[in-house]
């Protein structure tokens, strides 16, 4: 194993009905809270009012920030830390999914960030010097509505900049929640879209570490695999039922500790979120329809420089039989059955099922180098990717 410091301090508070005990949590880390949450999402309203109330029960004031839009760009961070700036807010409590939390994560920091203009806050490429990471935050509390991102328990936001054409991470142990309530009946009114979102963006998280992470570890490949293995289990049950608490329950936590650094120590890369970043900024595809695009194509890509793992994946993880078949057979099917899991929750898996064709790929190309390659010429992963070989796992992806 790589040598690795861990620290995660969020407060978890897990379990069917823990949404009660947001007015006591909300208490202990402030008085007047900015609570931020979509814009137009009446399923969530109802849940939304019922936080709002809860925490006016428990005597906190509170400014509603309701401006929030799936992959939220830095302008409307920056009306949320003007809000949170004009009304005196000593806290920050996100209500919703991926885009709530990280506006919520970033308008925290913001409304402390002396660093100029909000987006030097952000990580536009790794290894870039003037990126002013923030330092400090007012507390955060966080509620995910949706299971996917794990944003309630890390210290990572994700923002985007329309003008630039760019969205990327904000990186800082400032931005890790004092607590998250972790309530998986609050996921029931998920759409079956964002359902399938959410649990093949939690199979990224961890099939990021897996693949294009270090190779001498058994305890984090075994607990990868079995997080994986978990959400392919419990997915096509929440699909089916909706209100499944049990699946609900394990793709929630899942979701969380995919991405909460367990999985992951000493493993910093994402090599596969930095070309789904640009499918998104480039072609408006969502988080998890972007890597649903990428991962068939990479793994094939990939399954001859790591047999091992990728005979490990199709065994342990898509339990594909071994009997009179030869070890390319079994990584093949592995890689077929895992394509069909994706296609089978109702994602795509091929670039040209979203319209997009091969004179398409070479901006693309540019714009991963431009915002993701290191001083190197590489995208950093094990093995770096160089820009040919980046081009090759495009065009698989047609
Ligand atoms: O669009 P509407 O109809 O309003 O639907 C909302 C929302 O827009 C809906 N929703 C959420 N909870 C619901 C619900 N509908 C009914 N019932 C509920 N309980 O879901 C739509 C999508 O929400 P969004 O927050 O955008 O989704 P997600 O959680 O997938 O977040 C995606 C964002 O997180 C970033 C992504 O890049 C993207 O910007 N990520 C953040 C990470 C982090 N902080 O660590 C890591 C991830 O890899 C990811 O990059
Ligand atoms: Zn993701």
């Amino acid at each position: 194993m790589r040598p690795f410091e861990y620290h995660n301090p969020v407060r978890i508070v897990f379990g069917a009905g823990a949404f009660k005990r947001l007015g006591d949590a909300a208490a202990a880390i402030g008085a007047h809270a900015l609570v931020v949450s979509y814009a137009d999402e009446p399923e969530l309203t109802k849940i939304v009012q019922r936080g709002v109330q809860q925490l006016a029960d428990s005597g906190l004031r509170v400014t509603p920030f309701f401006q929030v839009q799936p992959n939220p760009e830095v302008q409307m961070v920056q009306r949320g830390v003007q809000a949170a700036r004009d009304n005196g807010v000593d806290c920050v409590i996100g209500i919703g999914g991926g885009s709530v939390m990280d506006t919520a994560k970033a308008i925290a920091a913001g409304v402390e960030y002396r660093g100029g203009d909000l987006w030097n806050m952000v990580n536009s490429r790794h290894d870039r010097q003037q990126v002013v990471p923030p330092e400090t935050a007012l507390p955060t509390l966080m509620v995910p509505t949706l299971a996917a991102t794990g944003s309630e328990m890390n210290n990572c936001a994700v923002l985007s900049h329309r003008e630039r054409g760019e969205k990327s991470y904000i990186w800082s142990d400032c931005l890790f929640p004092r607590t998250a309530i972790l309530d998986p009946r609050l996921t029931y009114t998920l759409p079956r879209l964002q359902t399938a979102c959410g649990g093949v963006d939690t199979i990224s998280h961890v099939m990021e570490i897996y693949l294009n992470g270090q190779d001498q570890t058994d305890l984090l490949h075994a607990w990868q695999e079995g997080l994986m293995r978990t959400v392919i289990e419990n997915l096509p049950t929440a699909l089916a039922d909706p209100r499944d608490r049990q699946a609900r329950e394990e793709l929630m936590w899942c979701a969380t500790c995919a991405i909460n650094g367990w999985a992951s120590p000493g493993d910093p890369w994402t090599p596969m979120h930095q070309i789904g970043h640009v499918l998104t900024a480039r072609h408006q595809v969502n988080h998890a329809t972007s890597l649903a695009l990428v991962m068939p194509a990479w793994m094939d890509f990939f399954k001859t420089a790591k047999p091992e793992r990728y005979f490990r994946f199709a065994r342990r993880v898509m339990h594909v039989d071994p009997h009179r078949r030869t070890r390319e057979q079994i990584i093949d099917e592995g890689l077929e059955a895992f394509r069909q899991f994706i296609e089978q929750a109702g994602l795509p898996t091929r670039l040209s099922q979203v319209g997009i064709a091969r004179d398409q790929l070479d901006p693309i190309l540019e714009d991963v180098r431009r915002i993701s390659f290191n001083a190197r010429g590489q995208l950093a992963s094990n093995p770096p990717v160089t820009e040919q070989q980046l081009m090759t796992i495009l065009e698989k992806a047609l």
